[in-house]
């Protein structure tokens, strides 16, 4: 939600341009730039759409060694260029551009700022507004006026500042929406994310929630609100800068989709010894082995990560599994268990959903996992307990990679705490083995990604509406195959359980109307094929994905043969891939679909 870059003390516009690129990920509405030459010049420049809209607004005059830039996903106010930031005050002196939510905008603006001439309708102008109220009044400084203001400021946000009475400091805040702040040569540089920025730099500062910072191109200091300095060690990020480029593909999605063979070997070989022992943090290892239910909390595709998650760790942890979106959870807790493990599943690491949900387990002094693919994000710094991904970066905004990665690393998990209480399953288990033969199954279906074509192009391409069912782990793939579908390509499209469908649902399956059938469980395979006859003497153009051990000649995509309890592993990579195909035969931008952002901040 949102995407912010600032830079100081190096030719900052090509950098922000460049790291708002990178953070489209985030919200690609609007987006704008302010630059100051330090000689006196300044330009503010915005455009409504993607970072190439702005760019060609852009003179090749327009040049700055300070700057700040922004891309939007629209929370208060409709995508135009007035509602674009950076924002301004009244007088033109602070610039400010904010990731975030400012929940008291509307009361701060009716008791402060009276009679002040507002030019957008956001939150983040009253915010901008407000520090040039309070400097004017008490004649104060620009950091000191920032200070003063956020005392007041309630709800969340990542802010850079710029003061042009003295142009050469950024000044920054957070609580509750990310930012990093890179440390350069004669030159530093914040961004909502560290991958944005890699060119530049690999050494960061993490910041927390309620630090301020001035920032110069050879400086950097950090306080509270209150002005109390804290210290920030920068480190050395390790992540290769060329796992964020698209290569040679058209679109990030198919190539993270095609990633997914190696995450699983990169998982295995970090998470798993030459014995198949898993490598796993003792203390998280005791933590959930001692516990007497795991409740894993997640959003999207994480949730639905979480819903595979639970069939491993009941079948191999031998503890029950209680799977809750985040965001009804954190609003409506249920009778906890007396042993409570919380498991947190977040790619980004950021969703406010989940972090309403960990706060609460922090005060109740639970103890709580969050797995995610972004070290130092905020979930896992609030967390007891971190595991990484190890799934690379992943910048289209569909999830693929991280969902795999999610329920492989459950996996490993699941193994480590039911070796620990002796239960059979687990100890039988060749997972190392099994993630071999995932592997190279998804590499199969990788290497047949045209055959997933034909069927898009033949089903998909006209089609308003299309279903997924599926039984056992193949329900939650169901879920998945659905979301993946209707949001890159906008088929309105439900995942089901196979036999639900003729408890109402199927009043709905007229002639062509596409079901994708999912078949790996072997109580039910025979069921579920009775399930296909029903719709398609309903008329419906059945697509079927079948464990090879179930399939016939007729079968539309045959999945390697896998263990059952990860076999969404390799079942969803088709599923994706017909996503994909939908999307990008009807033209559509595949990575970024519309009114959609990838890390979501906000409640
Ligand atoms: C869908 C998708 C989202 C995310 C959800 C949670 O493809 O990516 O549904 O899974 O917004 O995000 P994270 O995992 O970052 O917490």
């Amino acid at each position: 939600m949102c995407g912010i870059v600032g830079v100081v003390g190096k030719p900052a516009k090509d950098i922000i341009l460049n790291g708002l690129t990178n953070l489209e990920y985030r919200g690609y509405d609007s987006a704008g730039i302010y630059l100051n030459d330090l000689n006196g010049n300044e330009y503010l420049t915005k455009a409504v759409g993607r970072i190439s809209n702005l760019k060609e607004k852009l003179t090749p005059d327009e040049q700055g060694l300070v700057g700040i830039g922004h891309t939007r996903w629209a929370t208060h106010g409709k995508p135009t260029v007035d509602n674009a930031h950076p924002h301004f005050d009244e007088t033109k002196r602070f610039y400010l551009v904010h990731n975030g939510v400012i929940e008291n905008y509307a009361e701060l603006k009716e008791k402060y700022l009276q009679g002040v001439d507002f030019h957008s309708d956001t939150d983040t102008e009253v915010i901008v507004q407000l520090i040039g109220k309070i400097a004017r009044d008490k004649d104060l400084d620009g950091f000191s006026a920032f200070k003063e203001a956020l005392k007041l400021v309630k709800g969340s946000y990542a802010f850079l500042l710029i003061d042009n009475t003295e142009p050469d400091h950024v000044f920054i805040a957070k609580n509750k929406s990310p930012m990093m702040l890179g440390i350069g040569d004669g030159f530093n540089i914040i961004a909502s994310d560290a991958i944005s920025v890699l060119d530049q730099t690999k050494t960061f500062v993490d910041l927390d929630d309620g630090d301020v910072g001035d920032i110069t191109k050879d400086n950097y200091v950090i306080e509270t609100i209150d002005g109390k300095r804290v210290d920030r060690e920068p480190y050395v990020l390790d992540i290769d800068p060329n796992a964020a480029s698209k290569g040679t593909y058209e679109f990030y999605m198919l190539k993270e989709i095609d990633e997914q063979p190696g995450v699983m070997r990169h998982i295995s070989q970090d998470y798993l010894d030459e014995n198949g022992k898993p490598v796993v943090e003792q203390d998280i290892v005791d933590a959930v082995a001692d516990s007497d239910r795991i409740y894993i909390l997640a959003a999207g595709t994480s949730y639905h990560a979480g819903l595979v998650g639970k069939n491993l760790f009941e079948k191999f942890s031998d503890i029950p599994v209680e799977v809750g979106l985040a965001s009804e959870f954190g609003y409506h807790f249920p009778k906890l268990s007396k042993k409570p493990f919380f498991i947190f599943l977040s790619q980004s690491g950021e969703t406010a959903d989940s972090r309403v949900v960990l706060k609460q387990v922090n005060e109740r002094h639970l103890p709580s996992l969050t797995i995610t693919n972004v070290q130092g994000s905020t979930l896992s710094r609030e967390a007891t307990y971190t595991m990484l991904l190890k799934a690379g970066p992943e910048i289209a905004v569909a999830s693929t990679k991280a969902y795999t990665a999610q329920i492989a690393v459950q996996a490993v998990l699941a193994k480590a705490v039911g070796e620990k209480k002796n239960v059979a399953d687990a100890k039988e288990f060749d997972l190392k083995h099994q993630l071999a033969l995932v592997a190279e199954g998804m590499q199969q279906l990788v290497d047949g990604k045209e055959k997933v074509d034909e069927l898009a192009k033949k089903y998909l391409a006209k089609t308003r509406n299309a279903f997924y069912i599926g039984r056992g782990v193949d329900y939650a793939v169901a879920l998945e195959g659905a979301l993946k579908l209707k949001e890159v390509s906008y088929i309105e499209t439900e995942g089901f359980a196979a036999a639900e469908l003729k408890h109402g649902t199927i009043a709905l399956i007229e002639k062509g109307t596409p079901v994708i059938t999912l078949i790996n469980d072997p109580a039910t395979a025979d069921l579920t094929r009775g399930n296909i006859r029903e719709v398609e003497s309903r008329g419906a153009s059945v697509i079927t994905m079948v464990a090879k051990q179930f399939a016939n000649e007729n079968d539309d995509i045959v999945l390697p043969e896998v263990d059952y309890y990860l076999s969404p592993l390799v079942t969803i990579v088709p599923a994706q891939l017909l996503a994909y195909y939908a999307s990008k035969n009807k033209g559509l931008d595949v990575d970024k679909p519309r009114n959609l952002a990838k890390s979501v901040t906000v409640e």
